[in-house]
């Protein structure tokens, strides 16, 4: 593949059906290439991109400030920065360190295994309302709902979450993926944020008093009750909960609808899973490897430092392209291809370094049992046609999965 460098959209690079192939030709070519769309430096092979994430000449993203905010939309984004300005994704230490300790502390190994019994319930049950039908889109029936109801029962929200959820989903990814701060933003999708926002709060302000009067074994009730000398304020924890929010659905859904896809198009991948349910954990590795639900992390240069010949100055923002470094031939033999027992799998879907995906564990444990379940009840699953990408400059998802199968049971 020629790349035309001059025609390269990174808004949607991310979420192209050519991606990986651009990805290939940049790592050959232009390892580490600078947008000036995006005004960032874009980085494209394993070797670098992996040592960068953990390099503290490197900080958490600033989004730098191209384009002044209409003067209708200040009040709004000054409230969201105030609400989010303690938020994971755009704190360094010492305030990651205080806020993942404090974290850490509640979403503990136990209490993301106490989940399994319930996730597999869960699981089956969904199954149960499609398993007659021989067919189902797979987002909306399965990979969406499961990880929503599964942050919900973490996090300990009531049951009404789902309905919240399906208004908030759609604006939350918007936000997270800062789209509208590339668009110069529109007043309408800031107003959209902000409103979201503000129910949210509202929802969750209600949450926490509750919770405060009565703690329950959940994760909302373990901050709010932590021992710590520097417990969390309620808008941290506000805050804390609507990422884990999105964070906890986006990627989990788009683990399972994009593991899914690469599984029906890898035939003897899928037999070989079959034949071995043993295998389960190392294909989901693989799943998230070959089609990463996060295709890149962001960061800023604290500092002046030189990348081999190219010279990165304070202030810069990187790139940095997890979807193309778990492509990287030189890390992973034939990259292009999925292999359920590929061992070692040193994937970056998670990231690495002090940001490495706090859920993890529990994004790990959803897709083993999202895929064992799968397995058990749905024989001679097919897709109906291929599906197509939900644009986005960071998150890779398809919009909707269209499967069948044979038996029900
Ligand atoms: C398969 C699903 C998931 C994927 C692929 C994924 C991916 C990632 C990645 C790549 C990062 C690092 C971002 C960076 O380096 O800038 C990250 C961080 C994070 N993830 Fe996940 N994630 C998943 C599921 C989850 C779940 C289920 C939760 C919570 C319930 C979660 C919560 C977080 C949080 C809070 C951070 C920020 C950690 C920090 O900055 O210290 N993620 N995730």
């Amino acid at each position: 593949m020629k790349l035309d460098l001059a025609s390269l959209n990174f808004t949607t690079l991310a979420t192209s059906p050519t991606a990986y192939e651009c990805y290939a030709e940049l790592r050959a070519t232009h390892p580490v290439l600078w947008s000036e769309q995006m005004r960032a430096w874009v980085l494209t092979r394993y070797s670098e991109v992996e040592p960068l994430l953990k390099d503290p000449r490197l900080i958490a993203f600033r989004p730098a400030p191209a384009v002044m905010p209409p003067a209708a939309v200040q009040p709004q984004l000054a409230y969201l920065e105030e609400l989010h300005a303690g938020r994971f994704f755009r704190i360094d230490p010492p305030a990651h360190t205080r806020l993942r300790k404090l974290v850490n502390e509640g979403f503990t190994p136990s209490r993301v295994q106490k989940l399994q019994p319930q996730i597999t319930g869960m699981a089956h049950q969904l199954i149960d309302q499609v398993v007659e039908q021989g067919q189902m889109e797979v987002a909306g029936s399965f990979a969406y709902p499961l990880p929503v109801l599964v942050i919900a029962a973490l996090l300990g929200l009531p049951t009404d979450l789902f309905a919240q959820m399906a208004a908030w989903s759609k604006t939350l990814l918007l936000f997270f993926g800062a789209q509208y701060v590339q668009a110069g933003y529109p007043p309408a999708q800031v107003n959209a944020i902000y409103q979201m926002h503000k129910e949210m709060e509202d929802y969750l302000r209600t949450v926490i008093e509750e919770k405060r009067r009565r703690p329950q074994d959940d994760l909302i009730s373990a901050l709010i009750t932590s021992d710590s000398d520097a417990p969390l304020s309620d808008r941290e924890l506000i805050s804390l909960c609507i990422v884990l929010l999105f964070a906890g659905h986006e990627t989990t859904m788009n683990t399972i609808c994009n593991g899914l896809w690469a599984l029906l198009r890898h035939p003897d991948q899928q037999q070989k899973m079959a034949e071995l349910p043993a295998l389960i954990p190392a294909a989901v590795e693989e799943m998230l490897r070959y089609d990463a639900p996060v295709q890149f992390s962001k960061r800023t240069a604290a500092t002046d430092f030189a990348l081999g010949e190219v010279a990165i100055r304070a202030g810069d923002v990187l790139w940095l392209g997890l979807g193309a470094a778990n492509r990287d031939p030189t890390q992973f033999p034939e990259p292009d291809c999925l292999r359920v027992t590929r061992s070692p799998n040193r994937h970056l879907a998670f990231g690495t370094g002090i940001h490495f995906c706090l859920g993890a564990p529990l994004a790990r444990l959803e897709g083993q049992i999202a895929f064992r379940v799968l397995g058990e009840r749905l024989r001679g699953l097919q897709l109906t046609h291929e599906p197509s990408l939900r644009q986005h400059s960071l998150f890779r998802g398809v919009e909707e999965l269209q499967v069948t199968w044979q038996a029900s049971k």
